[in-house]
């Protein structure tokens, strides 16, 4: 029983997971350190990370934050993550599991952070439905997502790279639209920063960006 749960936790992506460490220092040599402060600037408090990759958002933890516990389901990247946790600010947990299915009692935690991970997850409804489970009554989801773009020209062109970038980019979708997920999820939104995420000056595919915190409804 215990052998199955745990193999359903795992996702296995290893390409992905050998390049994503150099896509993310890419990114946030152009600015996704920014936003990976601004994202985690008003969380306090006892935390649950969704997703956590390679640990990237650990060092922005403020000191406020009492726990974070990651789970990332990679086993690559849980094991790069587990590294980012030992150099971390706060104390960083890192877990072993998947969004559909958290590893956490209901009402535990203060606050659910995601960032860059609602696009990759298979079923976005459960996986919210799971953070509200989680999150204590009145917890904060602090996102930072990249979103389908508005621009008519940028949405076609994602809607035509989506045919193969999900295979590309660890499942990742081009096409989501994160924020009226979390909505549709009963979850209120209180704050909500649109941006282009430029590189060098140019729109990439995945440039239309959300920051915000929303309430559990
Ligand atoms: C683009 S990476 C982002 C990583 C990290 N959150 C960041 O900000 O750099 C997407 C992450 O989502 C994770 N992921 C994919 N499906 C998931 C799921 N069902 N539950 C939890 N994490 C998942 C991947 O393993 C990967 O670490």
């Amino acid at each position: 029983m215990v052998i199955a749960a745990a193999k359903q936790s795992r996702i296995r992506h290893p390409l992905f997971a050998r390049i994503y460490p150099k896509i993310n220092a890419f990114a946030e040599a152009h600015g996704a350190l920014e936003h990976r402060a601004e994202l985690l600037a008003g969380v306090t408090g006892r935390v649950m990370e969704i997703g956590a990759g390679t640990g990237a958002n650990f060092s922005h933890y403020p000191p406020r934050v009492e726990q974070v516990i990651a789970v990332e389901p990679e086993s690559r990247l849980r094991k790069v993550a587990e590294r980012a946790a030992a150099d971390a600010p706060v104390p960083v947990e890192v877990r072993a599991g998947r969004a559909e299915a958290l590893p956490m009692p209901d009402e535990s935690v203060d606050a659910v952070v995601v960032s860059l991970v609602l696009c990759s997850i298979a079923d976005t409804p459960q996986a919210l439905k799971e953070a509200a489970r989680v999150l204590r009554p009145g917890g904060h989801l602090h996102f930072y997502e990249h979103t389908r773009a508005t621009d008519r020209r940028l949405a076609r062109r994602q809607r035509i790279l989506n045919v193969a970038w999900p295979l590309l980019a660890g499942g990742c979708s081009l096409v989501k639209d994160p924020e009226r997920a979390i909505a549709d999820s009963g979850f209120v939104i209180e704050k909500a920063r649109h941006f282009d995420f430029l590189i060098n000056g140019r729109t990439t595919p995945s440039s239309p960006c959300v920051i915000g915190v929303a309430r559990k409804g």
